[in-house]
């Protein structure tokens, strides 16, 4: 009777034992989920979405680096100079739409009167999301 009680005991604790290790491996993983849900990703905002589209199927890109200047100024540059608000996304896709000049050196942007306030609004919109 003896053996049959310590044998209970000791399977007892060995449950007990490999429950509390399981249980810790699922904190564990719940843990990296978690971290890696609350990385501010550029890829879930919609503004970046629209406004990465638009630019690719316009001739930005053409004069436009993100990281590098080439005819006109970096995308990151332009980030860095200007505050994401309302009056800094009209005022520059205005100068997108009518050209602008004076603000990066003596090269100035053709205008582009072809395209739609509210879709250069959401192309200025994506540029100024690529601040560092
Ligand atoms: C022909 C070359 C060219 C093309 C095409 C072009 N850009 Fe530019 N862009 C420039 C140059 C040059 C400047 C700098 C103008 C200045 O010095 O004020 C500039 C400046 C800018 C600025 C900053 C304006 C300022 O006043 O600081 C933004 C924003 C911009 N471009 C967005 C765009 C977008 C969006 C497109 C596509 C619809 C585009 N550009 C197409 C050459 C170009």
């Amino acid at each position: 009777m003896k053996k049959v009680l310590f044998i209970l005991t000791t399977s007892f604790f060995v449950m007990a034992c490999s429950n509390g290790t399981t249980e810790a491996g699922k904190a564990a993983d719940g843990s990296k989920e978690a971290v890696a849900s609350t990385g501010n990703s550029l890829a879930d905002n919609p503004d970046y979405q629209k406004g990465l589209a638009l630019v690719a199927t316009s001739d930005c890109l053409t004069c436009h680096k993100i990281n590098e200047k080439n005819i006109g100024p970096a995308y990151k540059d332009v980030a860095a100079k200007y505050e994401n608000t309302d009056a800094n996304v009209k005022m520059l896709a205005e100068k997108v739409i009518k050209g602008g000049s004076g603000n990066w050196g003596a090269i100035p942007m053709t205008p582009h009167p072809q395209l739609k306030q509210e879709d250069v609004e959401a192309m200025v919109k994506y540029v100024l999301l690529l601040k560092k």
